[in-house]
C-alpha cells in the first residue's frame, strides 16, 4: 500500500526563530488532532533542518526534508549543500526538480537525474516534482512534458531505487497563483503518471508510488483533490506557512 503524505514546502520563508516556533506549533497540533496513518513532512530551508529534526524526535508523524541538494558528493562548490550533509542531520526527504529550481536556476532533466542519483546514494527520499507551464497546457503538450520529465529525470533508476521516490505533480500555472487544478484535471494527470510508471516498471511499482498534487492547495480544496483515486497527498507551499491551514490539510486523511 502506498503512503499518504502531506508535505510542506516553506521555500525561502521563515527566519530561524520563526521557523522553530511554527514547527513547535505544528507538532503540538498534530499530536492532538491527527489520527490517521498519514505522514507529514516539512521541507524547510537548510538552516532550520538540524533543529527541526531534534524537535521532532520521538514523534514519528513528522519527517524533515530539504528543498534542494547538489549533484556532486562534495568539493569546491562554494555555497552549495550536499545530500550527505542533509542526511547527516537526520532529514529523510529532499525536494528535487521544483519548477522554481527549473525556472530560476536552469535545472534541466539531465541535471535532476544526477541529483536524484546522489540523493538516493545518501539515503534521502527525493520528492521529485514535475508539471507543465500554462503555455504547454494551452498548446496541449502537457502529457508530453510530463512523460519527458519522467523519462529523462527518473526512469533511468532501477525498480528498487525508483521505489524510494515520491512524485509530485505541480502544474506551474497553479503554484502560488491561487488557481488550483480542478480535481478532474489533477486526477487525469496522476492517472497518466501512474500508467507511465506501470509501463516503465510494472503495475505493482506503479500502485506503490505515492503521487502528490501541488499548486494552491488549501484546506478548502484538499478534501476533493485528495479523494481522487490517484492522488496520495499534497505538496503544500503557501498554506504550509500557517499552522492551522497545514494541519487542516494533514487532517484530510484522518481516520
Ligand atoms: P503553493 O506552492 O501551494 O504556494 O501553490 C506549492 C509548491 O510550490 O510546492
Amino acid at each position: 500500500m502506498r503512503k499518504k503524505i502531506v508535505a510542506g514546502n516553506w521555500k525561502m520563508n521563515m527566519d530561524y526563530n520563526e521557523g522553530l516556533s511554527l514547527f513547535s506549533e505544528l507538532i503540538n497540533m498534530v499530536k492532538d488532532e491527527v489520527t490517521g496513518k498519514q505522514q507529514a513532512v516539512v521541507c524547510s530551508p537548510f538552516i532550520h533542518l538540524h533543529s527541526l529534526v531534534q524537535l521532532s524526535k520521538g514523534y514519528t508523524k513528522f519527517s524533515l526534508g530539504a528543498q534542494n541538494a547538489h549533484q556532486a558528493e562534495s568539493g569546491a562548490y562554494t555555497g552549495e549543500i550536499s545530500a550527505k550533509m542533509i542526511r547527516s542531520v537526520g532529514a529523510e526527504y529532499v525536494i528535487l526538480g521544483h519548477s522554481e529550481r527549473r525556472q530560476y536556476f536552469g535545472e534541466s532533466n539531465d541535471l535532476l537525474a544526477k541529483k536524484t542519483d546522489t540523493a538516493l546514494k545518501h539515503d534521502l527520499n527525493p520528492i521529485f516534482c514535475i508539471g507543465e507551464t500554462l503555455q504547454e497546457r494551452e498548446s496541449n503538450k502537457h502529457f508530453d512534458v510530463i512523460k519527458n520529465q519522467l523519462a529523462e529525470g527518473v526512469f533511468h533508476l532501477d525498480e528498487t531505487s525508483f521505489g524510494k521516490l515520491v512524485i509530485a505533480y505541480e502544474p506551474v500555472w497553479a503554484i502560488g497563483t491561487g488557481v488550483t487544478a480542478s480535481s478532474a484535471q489533477a486526477q487525469e494527470i496522476h492517472a497518466f503518471i501512474r500508467k507511465e510508471i506501470a509501463s516503465k516498471y510494472n503495475q505493482q511499482v506503479a500502485d506503490d508510488t505515492t503521487i502528490l498534487y501541488g499548486g494552491s492547495c488549501t484546506p478548502k480544496n484538499a478534501p476533493e483533490l485528495f479523494a481522487q483515486p490517484d492522488i496520495d497527498g499534497g505538496l503544500i507551499g503557501g498554506a504550509s506557512l500557517k499552522s492551522r491551514d497545514f494541519v487542516d490539510i494533514i487532517k484530510v486523511y484522518n481516520s
